[in-house]
């Protein structure tokens, strides 16, 4: 199999990661991802801008980075990792568990900040694919930085599970227990029934009176942030 085409049906393969753009590469280098294969439009010119952009990543770029032909910039080839759920949910920190999110961009954007704030794990339900290679660029191949794995449905733990739903009480980010399973619902219709009546409480982030709702990965980030700002 040429390396074109297994650039081709990595798209589609389970068992890799297809990273494309020097950001999600870059991130997938310094979380210690298995990376197979790099290739490259213009390999000095890629590494001229690792150089500036991410120096500590500079050289390997340089060194493994094949130049071809049929490639636009930069992309890699990563072997998926296998996430232990339950070790995932014994990792110090918040959970985040997304329900059924659709929007791959939307699903990475999480990720990414779940990475920032240094979240145990990110959980989702669903249909979408955390590991896609839209959700990868949506969050700049931070998957790597933390276990995240789709799941059938939340697996049973010690830690409470919070429903954050504009229809609950105003959270306090203080308050929020350290070891919580924080869980946001899909885009359009929000948290399941089933998700809202098993969770321990549910709240909501004050917004202005006539605005609905906010965007799923805002969400994830207002209450990430809010609680990890009160730690400093
Ligand atoms: C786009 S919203 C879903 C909108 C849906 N129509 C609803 O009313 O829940 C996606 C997710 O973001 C979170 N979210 C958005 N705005 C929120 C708010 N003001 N308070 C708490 N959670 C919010 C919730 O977890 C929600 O399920």
């Amino acid at each position: 199999v040429s390396s074109a085409e297994r650039f081709r049906t990595a798209r589609r393969d389970p068992g890799v990661v297809l990273l494309e753009g020097l950001h999600a590469i870059k991130h997938a280098l310094r979380f210690g991802a298995d990376l197979l294969e790099i290739v490259a439009d213009d390999v000095e010119a890629v590494g001229a801008l690792a150089s500036s952009l991410a120096p500590d990543v500079a050289d390997e770029l340089r060194r493994r980075a094949r130049q071809v032909d049929w490639v636009e910039g930069v992309a890699a080839i990563a072997r998926r990792p296998v996430v232990d759920v339950a070790a995932a949910l014994s990792r110090p920190g918040p959970v985040v568990l997304l329900e059924d999110p659709r929007n791959l961009g939307n699903l990475g954007a999480c990720v990414r900040v779940a990475a920032a704030c240094d979240i145990a794990a990110v959980l989702t339900t669903g249909r979408s694919d955390p590991w896609l290679p839209d959700a990868i660029r949506g969050a700049a191949g931070l998957q790597f930085a933390l276990p995240v794995a789709r799941v059938e449905a939340l697996p049973e733990s010690e830690r409470p599970l919070i429903a954050i739903d504009p229809s609950g009480d105003e959270i306090v980010p203080a308050r929020l227990p350290p070891h919580a399973v924080l869980a946001f619902g899909t885009e359009r219709h929000g948290l399941s029934d089933d998700l809202l009546t098993r969770a321990d409480s549910c709240l909501r982030i004050p917004m202005r009176p006539g605005v609905s709702s906010l965007n799923l990965a805002t969400s994830v980030a207002a209450v990430l942030y809010a609680r990890r700002l009160t730690e400093r």
